[in-house]
Parts: C-alpha cells; structure tokens; sequence
C-alpha cells in the first residue's frame, strides 16, 4: 500500500497549474453516451476516477482513444451493454452519472446501487425520483437500479429538487436532452460544474437555458452529435494548494484556474490575513511569514461555502490564532479527518454537524490515516504544518482526486515522498 512520507514546518513558495475539474470531466464522460458521434474532451485530469469511468464505458462497448496530452475521444456508436457493475460502481459513486444518459439513449440501464461511503450515506432517491418524472419505471433488485422506459422514451416535465444534488441535476439534465417536450428543473445545483456539462451538450445539440441557476429549461431534441469540450479548471484543486499555502505561512500562485468559480473561499483566505490576488486565470495568497487567523466555515450548495473544503479548513484552523467553529450542511459524516488532527495534536471538539478548534501553536507528525478524498488531502495540508515526520497511508483517496499531489507540492518546496 503507497504512502505519502510529509516532513513539515517549512513554508510553501512558488507556483503550480490546476488541472482539469474531476467533478467537470466526470459528467461530460457520461454526456458521450447520449450520441453515437465521436465526442473529443480536452483538459482531462489524470485520475483514478476519470480511469474508472473510462474502464466503465468501455465495459459497455464504448470505443476510446487517448492522445499524448491526455485528450480523450470517445465512440459509442457500438455500445451494447447497458449495465454499470457492482465492482466499479462501489469504487465510484459517481458511476450513477450513466443511468439518466443510459435511459434517453437506449430506454434501459441497469445501474448498481454505490452503497454508502465514507462521507455519508448518499442516497440516490432523488436520482431515481427524477428519472420517474420523465416516465421511467425503476425497480431496485439484487442491489440493482433497474430502469426501463415502457414507451422506448422519454416525455419532458417539470421536476423539483427537494434537496440540491449535484450529480442528480447532471443526471436529470442528460436524460432531458433527448426527451419529447420541455423540462424545466427547479432548485437545480448552481455548480460551475453543471454550467460545463450543459455548455458542452448544448455543443452537442442539446438545448439547455439557466444553467448556473436555481432553474433550469431544457428543449428536448431528436439526436446530439458529436463535439470538441474542454474542461473548466479543479476549483477544489486549486483551493486546496491555495490552502497548502496558507496553513505553511508561504506564497502560492495556481495558474490556468478560475478566481470567479471561489468567491466564497477567498473571502475566507482574506479574513485569515492572506494577502489574496487574482487575474484572470490566476490566484496567489501570501501569508507574509504570518500565522493565520482562525474563521467560522459553513459549508452549501454553490455559491456557499463548497464542502470540498470543509477538511482543508479545518486543517488550517487547527493551526490558527484564536477559536472557530465549522458547520458541514452537506454531509452527514464528513468529520472523518478531524479524529486524525487530534492525533497531531489539535484541539477540536465534534458535535453533531460542527467542530469546535481551538488554534494551537504547533502540530505534531504522526502516522495518520486517509479515509475519504478531500479529508486525505487535509491531512496532507495539516503535515506540511506539521513539526516532524508524518505518514499519510490509504492514499488512494488521494489519487482519485489530486493529480500527482507530491509532484505538485515538491514544486512549492514541499518535503514530501511517495513510499
Ligand atoms: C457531488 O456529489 C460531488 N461529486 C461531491 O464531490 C461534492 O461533495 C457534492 O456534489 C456536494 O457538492 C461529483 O460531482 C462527482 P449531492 P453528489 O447529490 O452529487 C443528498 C469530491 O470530493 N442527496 O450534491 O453525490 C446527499 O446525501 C466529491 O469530489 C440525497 O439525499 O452530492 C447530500 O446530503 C465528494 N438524495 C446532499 O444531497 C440523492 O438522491 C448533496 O449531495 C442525492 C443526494
């Protein structure tokens, strides 16, 4: 099993570039099973998910070409099998992503059910209650999601998220493409993410208005075609080297990435005493060799406060001058990292969904342990602060959403080893 060997107590100075969004190529990869054309996605990230997807689609007589600088060209033209198995989908929940394309192309797909993670249970009764709105039939048998369309359709209409998702806009967006008549979607999710995936299928044909808002109008068309999409940049990525830098009191400047899609993260950098400032494809913070102060996080949909960085926070609240309190709204379990802290010696107290820290003056390495993906790279981030040697293990959380995390970290001075 890899692990990370992290030496902290140094400050991280220098420059790195974003990498393509996961949370971006990971719909837009499902989006290639709505048209039998080629569809070309660029500023794809080198990750264990976008691999497992790519595995998936394969699976179902997907054809993909890969070029050197990690283009993909994807032909499902010759897809046959319209089931996403057990054993890939329990290592991505985001595997649900094929089951709304799946039923507007073919009118069936049987979708394992993910079963629960680290974070939480995630349910996909929202997925399942959107597809039914659009007049599937859906049965869950032997862990299975089985949908099917008893017209050989799907009809538009409207449909309301109770609560915001995601991946259950995404997946409601897809379906609608091809359905017959008009779906509007309401608390829809406003993530940059949803603005790319609707951006490339209305390249592909598709006819999608108010993305990016809590409404969503979607024309269903008869066909989509093929087209050329690239990615937006990680927006978690990029907050999570930015909050590398910090927690280190150094200087860091992420280029190729949006300021605009972190608005609600850098008002927090700010309030720690980072010197934040961005162009428009940049952002740098600077500590100015200062300790950060401690902030109140409250994590929510899009544009609040994104839970993504919940555990990063925390890792840099565990450091900061003063006391703070962090409110997760998204998940139900998503203090997982907050148990290895205390192991380094920070003074955090769960209740319910908030954590209380006291900032301490110094942490210490220790052997700690990954369990979920961005709680790792918190872990990361509290051992670059960290007096002394730190092991990171479980690793593999990391490698699904950080491209080459030491690399990128040995660029900022970083003393960090895979091992
Ligand atoms: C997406 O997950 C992201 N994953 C997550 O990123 C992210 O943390 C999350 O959105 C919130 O921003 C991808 O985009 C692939 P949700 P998703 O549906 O869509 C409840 C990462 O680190 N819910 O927006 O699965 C759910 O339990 C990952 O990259 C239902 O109740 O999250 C949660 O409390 C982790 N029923 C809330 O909604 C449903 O059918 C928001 O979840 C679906 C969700």
């Amino acid at each position: 099993m890899e692990k990370l060997k992290i030496i902290g107590g140094k400050p991280l100075i220098g420059k790195i570039r974003a990498s393509g969004a996961k949370n971006a190529a990971l719909p837009i990869l499902a989006a290639s099973l709505l048209t039998e054309d080629p569809l070309i996605i660029q500023n794809v990230p080198h990750l264990k998910d976008v691999t497992t997807t790519i595995e998936l689609l394969g699976r179902m007589g997907g054809q993909i070409l890969i070029d050197s600088n990690l283009n993909l060209e994807i032909n499902n033209s010759a897809v046959t099998d319209y089931c996403a198995p057990y054993e890939l989908v329990r290592t991505m929940r985001a595997s649900i992503l094929v089951l709304g394309p799946l039923l507007a192309r073919f009118g069936m797909a049987d979708v394992s059910l993910p079963g629960g993670c680290a974070i939480g249970l995630r349910p996909v009764n929202l997925h399942i209650a959107a597809m039914e709105a659009l007049g599937a039939e859906i049965t869950i048998e032997n862990g299975f999601l089985k949908a099917r369309c008893p017209k050989g359709y799907l009809t538009g209409n409207s449909f309301t998220f109770d609560v915001v998702s995601v991946t259950g806009t995404e997946n409601l967006m897809m379906a609608a493409t091809l359905a017959k008549g008009t779906t509007v979607i309401k608390n829809a999710a406003c993530e940059p993410e949803v603005t790319d995936l609707a951006d490339c299928l209305n390249k592909m044909g598709a006819q999608i208005s108010g993305a990016g808002t809590a409404t969503i109008e979607i024309q269903g068309v008869d066909r989509l075609h093929g087209a050329t999409h690239s990615t937006i940049p990680d927006r978690i990525e990029t907050g999570t080297y930015l909050a590398a830098g910090i927690i280190t009191s150094g200087k860091v400047l992420v280029r190729n990435t949006r300021p605009d899609f972190l608005d609600a993260v850098l008002l927090k950098f700010n309030e720690m005493g980072a010197l934040v400032e961005t162009g428009t494809d940049w952002i740098s913070v600077d500590m100015q060799n200062k300790r950060p102060k401690a902030v109140d996080i409250m994590t929510g949909p899009h544009p609040e406060f994104p839970t993504d960085m919940q555990a990063q926070f925390a890792a840099i609240n565990a450091i900061a001058t003063g006391r703070s309190i962090i409110t997760e709204n998204i998940f139900e379990n998503r203090f997982m990292h907050v148990l290895e802290m205390q192991r380094m010696g920070a003074h955090m107290e769960i209740d319910k969904n908030t954590v209380t820290c006291l900032g301490q003056e110094k942490l210490s390495g220790a052997p700690v342990m990954a369990t979920d993906l961005r709680a790792s790279a918190s872990l990361v981030i509290a051992a670059l602060a960290a007096h002394g040697e730190t092991i990171v293990d479980r690793i593999y959380h990391i490698d699904r959403g950080y491209e080459r995390i030491e690399e990128k970290l040995q660029q900022l001075g970083a003393n960090i080893q895979r091992i």
